[in-house]
Parts: structure tokens; C-alpha cells; sequence
């Protein structure tokens, strides 16, 4: 049978307690009848001297017909048979016995405790009593009386039996309610105990299973109420650790999730320990590359080649690269080996370059189209310069040449003004001087300098302005500048007699503010496109219209510097839209 500490301090308790019980039960029980008898002897000893002495000293005339009267006296007063011996043992007295039967008595000269009293003065004998038919306790002293020379009292046993036994059966009621009161302390100490064992047991299967909030909190001063806050203290330094340890992982887990960079980190046996979310989208890693080996995850062989020199010691320069999966992008891989006191291995850090290496296509591009776009132009001046100084033609010839030449230079002049205006615009030199002004009137100014072509053009242009937009807070300057570009687009694009529409509504806490026609539109991958740098979806048009391919990129500049979006879209029923959305207020 299993049994719990409950019931073992119990067991325990409740047995000390009832073998110490029993063993004093035991003891009382075994010397008890002896003590009494001894008692009992003793005080009808004492009772016999008294009477012995209170015969000789009071009653010693008495007649012999007195006598008998006086042992039935005293028989009567001490509860006890009296008997009184003359020196040859007759019975002269006796407290049961009376008239003529007391001389068929026996003589008396023989009992054992006559001859024992005669000997050393006091005599004590148990044994049966043919007189009265009963086991007798006798008690025998001598006397100093003419008459006689012993006085002996007798008690029947039966009588001393029990007292004994009134005194065992206590004896043994105490042993019992004794018992029961033990049962009760062993009780109520195993329960208590028993609870508060209970209590720091279950707080340390708690702290055992990881949850470290609640405390036992029983500080008694005991050995248990020692356990108990020595077990609070460990836990709650436990808890103080496991709290750092859990921050120091949150803040560790927020920078390796927060960086651009990919982290991964591999163990000397070659298994990743960590990969941050940007390695799993550059890699194209799935969950299970944690805890696997390197090999199986990752499917570049120069980054595998890359861990594994550095896994065995070399140092191998770092690689750039192009994933499998999306070609278009260019990371660097670096490999370096760790050595931390808990961990050896290496950590392989990726860096996507491809914006880099793109702003610097972009840089070489820009470079090479501004060299061409000023290449032509310049050609053509030389040429018509070499033909006025080489061969002076005719006047109208020279006017021509020149004209051509001017219109040249100015082509250049407006090449390098966008230029310029472009470069202020990407580094924020052109400051933002907001104002909130009435929208139609900042539409219509915006096409007040194209008059002249659209008139030429017979186009028409229509301003709708949505009532609840009729003011804007912003530069009104460079929304001018943006709109006039686009509507010049428009115009430019859009065939004779055609309609243009410029229209403005609210759009949530924006306004949105498009310029619509009814030209060709542009082909849906061009979209995004037209609003590079010296982007034109037909060059030979656009160059024929006077065109560089930076007004776009300048619309584009403006609204954003106006924290604002612009885009292109076709209409269904044909023709081009450009959107620009900015905020309201
Ligand atoms: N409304 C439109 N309809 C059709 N195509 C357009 C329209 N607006 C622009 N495009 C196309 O987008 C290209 C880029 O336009 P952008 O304004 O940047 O340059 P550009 O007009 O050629 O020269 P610039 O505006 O610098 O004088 C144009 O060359 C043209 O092909
Ligand atoms: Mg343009």
C-alpha cells in the first residue's frame, strides 16, 4: 500500500503515541494487583497493630464473654473478620463466628500466619478459609493481653480482586480515550503538516511544468517554512533570469526581423540554428531549414561552398550573386566564423545590392542619355556653324542656318534647365512655400501659357471642379508647373480638335486632380515608364515635338515633393489619363 506523507506522519504520530500507551497500560496493568494487595496488606497491618494496641492498653480486664462481643465489635467497625488467639492457639474471639460454635474451631496454634507472627511479630498468609469457605487475605500481629497473645484480621480476596479489577477496567478506559486523543493529534498535526507539504509540493510541480508566477508563500519558522522561502527565493531569481533571457531573445529576434540583411547562423555540425526573415525570403527558405542541415536548405551552390570553407577554417572572399528563383536581384554573401563560448560555427549575412547596382544603371543611363540628347543638337550647330563660315551662301540660306541654329540652343537651353531643374528637385533644394489657394483658378492658370498651341491645335480644354474641393493647401507653384506639364502632354499627343479634360474631386481627405484626352494613350507597359528619365514611348515623335522625356520625371519630382502621388492609365473609351492625388490639407 502506497502511502502519502499525510499518512506516514500520521502513522508515525499516532504509533509512537499508541506504543508508549500501550506499553504504560501494560506496566500498570502487570504491577497493579501486586501494589494493591502490598497496599492492602499493609494498611490491615496497620488496622491489626491498632487493634492489638488498643486491647492491651484499654481492654485488658476483660471477661471472656466480652471478649467474643468486642471481636464482632471491631470486626464490624474495620469491615474485616476479626480472630483472637489465646497463647495455645484456641480462638477466643471472632467477628464471624459466635456462642458455642466458637469452641468447636479449630486451634489456631498451626496457620501459617500464627506461626509467622510468633516468629517476627507479623504474619500475612493468602490462602482458603474452610470457615467461611472463601480465599482470604490474612494478617496476624501478637498482643501483649492477658487473655490472648495474637489478634488476626482477615479480609476475603474476593473483595481485594475487586478493586483490582475496578482499577485495571480504569486503567483501561484511560488507555482508550488516551488512544482517541492521540488518534485526534495525530490527526490534526499529519493534516496540517500534511497541507503545508502539499502546498510547497504542488508549487514545485508549478515551477517544474514553467510557470513561475504564483509563490508558496508559507514562512513559518520551521525546517518546512526554511524550504518554503528558500524555494520562493531560487524561483524568483529563476523568474528574474528567465525574464532577461526573454527580453534579450525579444530584442534579439526584433533586430535579426528588423534588418535588411539575411542572417543565418550554422553550427560547426553544419545545422542552422537561425535563419531571420529576410534570409528566408532571399533564399526562399521554408520553415523547416531550422534544425535541418544546410546542404538540404540551401540550393546555391556558391553560398553552400561559401558556409562550408568557412565551417573548415578558410576564409573565403565574399560572393555576389543572383538567386535562382528571381533573377533580377543581386546579393552579397558574406561568411564568418563564430566562436562563442556556447556555439562554434559560422554566420552567412546577405545584402541585397540590387537597388544599388540598379541607381547605378540608372547613373550610367542618365549619363549616357544626357551626353546623347546634348549630342544632337550640338552636331547639327556645328555642321550649320561650319557651313556659314566655310561657304557664305545666300542671305535666306544664312537666315535659315541660323534659325536653325537658335532653335538648336534653345532646345539645349530647355535640356539643361529640366536637368537642373531636376537635379534641385532630387536633392530638396527648391523650397515649399505652401499656401491654400482656389483650385479652379490655379487650373486655369496652369494652361493660361498653353493657349497659343491649343488654339493653334483647335483643341479645347475643360475645367471641372468637383464644389467641394474648391480650395488646396499646397505649393501652388509647383502643382502649376505639374499640371501644365501634363496638359502640354496632352495637347502634344492628342490629334487636332481634339478634347482635353482637367477635372478635380475629393477622394477621402484627398483631392484628386486628372488631366484626360483623347489621343492614343500608352501601350499598358509603358505606364510606369514614361515617368523615368528620358523615357519616350515613340522617340522619333517626341523628339519631333521638341520633346527630351523629362517632363514626366519632373511631374513626378514635383508631387512627391508635394507629398503626393502621380500615375498613368488609359480611358476605355481610348485616350490617356494622368492622376494626381494629393492630400488635402
Ligand atoms: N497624354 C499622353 N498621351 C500619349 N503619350 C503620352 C502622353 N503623355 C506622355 N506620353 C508619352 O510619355 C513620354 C514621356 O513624356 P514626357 O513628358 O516625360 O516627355 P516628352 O513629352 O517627350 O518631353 P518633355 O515633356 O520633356 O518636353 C512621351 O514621350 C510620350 O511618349
Ligand atoms: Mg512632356
Amino acid at each position: 500500500m502506497h502511502l502519502g506523507f499525510r499518512g506516514k506522519i500520521f502513522v508515525a504520530i499516532f504509533g509512537v503515541a499508541a506504543a508508549c500507551l500501550l506499553l504504560v497500560a501494560t506496566l500498570v496493568s502487570l504491577s497493579l494487583p501486586e501494589q494493591t494487595y502490598r497496599r492492602i496488606e499493609q494498611s490491615l497491618v496497620s488496622e491489626a497493630h491498632l487493634v492489638a494496641d488498643v486491647l492491651s492498653t484499654h481492654e485488658r480486664d476483660l471477661p471472656s464473654g466480652a471478649i467474643e462481643s468486642e471481636a464482632g465489635r471491631i470486626g464490624k467497625t474495620l469491615s474485616a473478620r476479626v480472630t483472637l488467639i489465646a497463647a495455645d492457639g484456641t480462638v477466643v474471639g471472632d467477628s464471624m463466628v459466635s456462642g458455642a460454635t466458637l469452641s468447636t474451631l479449630e486451634n489456631h496454634a498451626t496457620r501459617p500466619e500464627v506461626l509467622q507472627a510468633k516468629a517476627t511479630g507479623v504474619g500475612i498468609s493468602r490462602r482458603y478459609s474452610h470457615t467461611i469457605q472463601t480465599d482470604m487475605l490474612y494478617v496476624a500481629v501478637t498482643i501483649d493481653h492477658p487473655r490472648m497473645t495474637m489478634v488476626r484480621l482477615a479480609l476475603p480476596l474476593t473483595e481485594v480482586q475487586q478493586q483490582v479489577a475496578s482499577v485495571r477496567h480504569m486503567t483501561l478506559v484511560a488507555l482508550g480515550v488516551a488512544l482517541v486523543g492521540a488518534l485526534a493529534l495525530a490527526w490534526i498535526a499529519s493534516v496540517l503538516l500534511g497541507r503545508r507539504l502539499q502546498a510547497i509540493a504542488s508549487a514545485a510541480r508549478r515551477f517544474a511544468s514553467g510557470d513561475l508566477s504564483q509563490r508558496v508563500r508559507d514562512y513559518e519558522r520551521d525546517e518546512l517554512g526554511t524550504v518554503a522561502r528558500v524555494l520562493d527565493d531560487t524561483v524568483r531569481e529563476l523568474a528574474s533570469r528567465v525574464d532577461e533571457l526573454r527580453q534579450d531573445r525579444a530584442r534579439t529576434d526584433a533586430i535579426l526581423t528588423g534588418m535588411v540583411e539575411g542572417v543565418m547562423v550554422v553550427n560547426s555540425q553544419g545545422r542552422v540554428q537561425l535563419v531571420n526573415r529576410a534570409a528566408r525570403a532571399m533564399l526562399a527558405l521554408d520553415d523547416a531549414t531550422v534544425g535541418g542541415h544546410y546542404l538540404e536548405s540551401v540550393r546555391h551552390p556558391g553560398i553552400a561552398a561559401l558556409l562550408t570553407d568557412t565551417l573548415e577554417g578558410r576564409q573565403p572572399p565574399h560572393l555576389e550573386l543572383s538567386p535562382a528563383r528571381t533573377p533580377g536581384r543581386r546579393l552579397v554573401a558574406r561568411a564568418t566564423p563564430v566562436s562563442a563560448p556556447s556555439v562554434t560555427g559560422a554566420v552567412l549575412v546577405l545584402h541585397d545590392i540590387t537597388d544599388l547596382r540598379r541607381a547605378d544603371q540608372v547613373r550610367r543611363d542618365f549619363v549616357a542619355n544626357v551626353s546623347h540628347e546634348l549630342r544632337t543638337p550640338l552636331t547639327a550647330i556645328r555642321g550649320y556653324v561650319e557651313a556659314l563660315t566655310d561657304d557664305p551662301a545666300s542671305v535666306e540660306d544664312r537666315a535659315r542656318f541660323l534659325d536653325v541654329i537658335a532653335r538648336h540652343v534653345s532646345r539645349m537651353e530647355r535640356l539643361v534647365r529640366d536637368l537642373l531643374r531636376l537635379a534641385g528637385l532630387d536633392a530638396r533644394q527648391e523650397p515649399v512655400e505652401q499656401s491654400t489657394c482656389p483650385l479652379p483658378g490655379l487650373l486655369a492658370g496652369a494652361i493660361a501659357d498653353l493657349a497659343t498651341i491649343i488654339e493653334s491645335r483647335r483643341q479645347e480644354v475643360t475645367i471641372g471642379v468637383a464644389p467641394e474641393v474648391t480650395t488646396v493647401r499646397t505649393d501652388p507653384q509647383k502643382l502649376q508647373d505639374a499640371i501644365r506639364n501634363l496638359v502640354e502632354n496632352a495637347v502634344n499627343y492628342s490629334p487636332e480638335g481634339t478634347r482635353i479634360r482637367l477635372d478635380a474631386r475629393q477622394n477621402g481627405d484627398r483631392v484628386a486632380i486628372t488631366v484626360s484626352d483623347e489621343g492614343p494613350g500608352i501601350p499598358e507597359s509603358d505606364l510606369e515608364r514614361v515617368f523615368e528619365r528620358f523615357y519616350r514611348v515613340d522617340k522619333a515623335r517626341s523628339r519631333e515635338s521638341g520633346g527630351t522625356g523629362l517632363g514626366l520625371s519632373i511631374v513626378k519630382h514635383l508631387i512627391d515633393v508635394l507629398g503626393g502621388q502621380v500615375w498613368a492609365a488609359n480611358r476605355p473609351e481610348g485616350g490617356a489619363v494622368f492622376t494626381i492625388s494629393l492630400p488635402l490639407g
